[in-house]
């Protein structure tokens, strides 16, 4: 596999995180906001996002493990880090990377709904709506895209690439 082209700038990137972060600021004025980074992938997107809200906010992370091959989730979910906030009556955004299949958002939709907050809603930075196999409600949404498979601004390929400030296309 290798890099071939820039699909998101730095540039495209801080713009779109700012008006997400103003958009969110205005909808939970007033609510007890927990946003909950999924673990690895939404760390940097995570990390400027909160930057951007101008509420009192608290965050945790969740991880989920899943069994696939490196470019795909099957579908065998299991949680290998537990979110440490109590979410019981709280506010509660689930903050993805990328949303493929459907499948781990809506997992993870379901198993923050056993805290019985008091509202979940999601965010990711890139859609690719056009693979959706399982239905999850999207909230917030980066860009939407259909452009193969992407790395980058916390997006790896076999745990590789996260680092890179862009978000590249990569080919076999
Ligand atoms: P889903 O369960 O199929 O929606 O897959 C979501 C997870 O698969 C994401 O959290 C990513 O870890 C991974 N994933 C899906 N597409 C890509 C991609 O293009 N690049 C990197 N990871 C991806
Ligand atoms: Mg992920």
């Amino acid at each position: 596999m290798d890099i071939t082209e820039t699909i998101l700038s730095k540039e495209q990137i801080h713009n779109r995180v700012d008006v997400l972060g103003r958009q969110i600021s205005a909808d939970y004025r007033d609510k007890e906001l927990i946003l909950i980074g999924i673990l690895n992938g939404a760390f940097i997107f995570l990390a400027d996002l909160v930057r951007t809200i101008e509420l009192e906010i608290e965050v945790d992370f969740i991880r989920v493990a899943s069994y696939g091959d490196a470019t795909s989730t099957t579908g065998t979910i299991t949680l290998s880090k537990k979110p440490e906030l109590d979410l019981t009556g709280k506010d509660i955004l689930l903050v993805e990377d990328i949303v493929d299949t459907g499948t781990t958002l809506a997992w993870l939709y379901d198993h923050i709904a056993t805290y019985q907050p008091a509202s979940i809603k999601t965010c990711t930075l890139i859609d690719k709506h056009e693979r959706r196999e399982t239905e999850v409600n999207v909230d917030y949404v980066g860009f939407m895209l259909n452009k193969g498979f992407l790395v980058g601004y916390g997006l790896d390929y076999a745990q590789k690439f996260r680092n890179l400030p862009e978000v590249c296309s990569m080919q076999e």
